[in-house]
């Protein structure tokens, strides 16, 4: 499975691409400015995820959104774009380069969307933490993870704190290429982290969760 801009010949991901992807004007630039000027293109979400993720945040009538892993904005801006007027967007990266030369520029064309998105820098795991200090814990609606995959079990821990019940967490590369399908004495750090993150989340009794093959793997999971 891979993110379908990265596999454009496979018949039955394009189909899909085609009768599911609905990007606006501002995705579609965002997505190929980054596509263009980035050699890390490979990072941005698949829009068949973000679309995906942005009818969960309409099925859930969520306001408040936790986007782990900025890089050019392309999930947060997808995120905006779902929510309502009053929605927020808590956005996270250690690393602003992609985002202030590639990504800011468009969404800032739009201030009712720019306005809803809050982007912090930092290392996320500090920031969630911060927010659970803060006395935010089962506050938040949904949350996507896509960031350092070393962190995603600890990621996804955190989100579960922050989200109420019935909130939606996304973990998005969880088949990473199928390498998680792979012997597992093979596995790289990534790898192992993400196969781990996977195993945590069917064995956790406070979430209902599917494994995906959508994109290169989403693990959806809903908190009980
Ligand atoms: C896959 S990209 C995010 C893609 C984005 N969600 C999108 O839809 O296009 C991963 C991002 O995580 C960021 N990152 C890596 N380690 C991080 C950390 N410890 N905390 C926060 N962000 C981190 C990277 O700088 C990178 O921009």
């Amino acid at each position: 499975m891979s993110k379908s801009f990265e596999n454009p010949s496979d018949p039955i991901v394009d189909y899909c691409t085609k009768v599911t992807v609905k990007q606006t004007e501002a995705e579609k630039e965002l997505e190929d400015a980054t596509i263009k000027k980035s050699s890390h293109y490979s990072m941005l979400g698949a829009p068949e995820v973000l679309q995906f993720g942005k009818n969960f945040i309409h099925l859930i009538g969520a306001k408040r959104v936790l986007d782990i892993g900025t890089f050019t904005g392309a999930s947060a801006l997808a995120w905006a774009i779902a929510l309502p007027s009053d929605g927020e967007i808590q956005s996270f990266d250690i690393n602003h380069s992609s985002l202030k030369s590639i990504g800011l520029p468009i969404i800032q064309k739009h201030p009712d969307l720019e306005k809803k998105i809050s982007f912090n820098l930092g290392p996320a795991v500090e920031k969630l933490d911060d927010l659970i200090a803060k006395g935010e814990a089962g506050k938040f609606d949904f949350a996507f993870i896509d960031a350092d995959k070393e962190n995603y079990t600890n990621y996804y821990k955190k989100c579960m704190k922050l989200l109420r019940s019935g909130g939606v967490i996304l973990v998005d590369n969880a088949l990473w290429n199928n390498d998680v399908t792979k012997d597992s004495s093979t596995f790289d750090e990534t790898t192992k982290a993400i196969d781990e993150c996977n195993k945590y989340i069917f064995a956790d009794d406070s979430s209902y969760s599917t494994l995906l093959t959508l994109g290169d793997g989403l693990h959806v999971a809903f908190k009980k």
